[in-house]
């Protein structure tokens, strides 16, 4: 696995703490290098399910465990990565074509992901094997 995947995209969200608690927050362009057009989340996830299995042609995202814990295997065609995200305030960054797989959902997880263009199932890359042929010809 190669490590500068992690250390690229990996970083920790702002928090601001007081005595009601904490808050995180994130904006462009000091934490996202996108304009966020779309946000969605993935909840009630069973155990031993895993999500993802695709990659997108020019989305980029920024994935965030709201709550609970899960990992995220990252794949860019030549080496592939685990991330675990448990904390609220740090975030992944997954750039356009990066191969993804989320799994190992603790119950009660939150992912939260907020994405640079709306929904457009022509933007997902679904066959694994498309994706090597996409990112092997860079
Ligand atoms: P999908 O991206 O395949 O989920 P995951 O990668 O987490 O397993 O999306 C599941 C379904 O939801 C699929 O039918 C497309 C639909 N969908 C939307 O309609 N809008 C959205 O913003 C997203 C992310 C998915």
């Amino acid at each position: 696995m190669h490590s500068s995947i992690k250390a690229k995209h990996l970083f920790d969200i702002p928090k601001i703490t007081d005595g009601r608690g904490d808050l995180s927050f994130l904006q462009y362009p000091t934490h996202v290098p996108f304009m966020i057009s779309r946000a969605y989340f993935l909840y009630n996830v069973p155990e031993n399910t895993a999500r993802g299995f695709h990659a997108h042609r020019e989305l980029q995202q920024a994935m965030i465990a709201v709550s609970g814990s899960f990992d995220v295997i990252l794949d860019d065609g030549r080496n592939r990565e685990k991330v675990t995200l448990n904390r609220p305030d740090q975030c992944l960054l997954i750039g356009k074509r990066f191969w993804r797989e989320m799994e190992n959902f603790a119950p009660g997880s939150v992912c939260l992901v907020l994405a640079s263009c709306s929904y457009d199932e022509s933007d997902y890359i679904r066959d694994y094997d498309e994706f090597l042929r996409i990112v092997g010809g860079e």
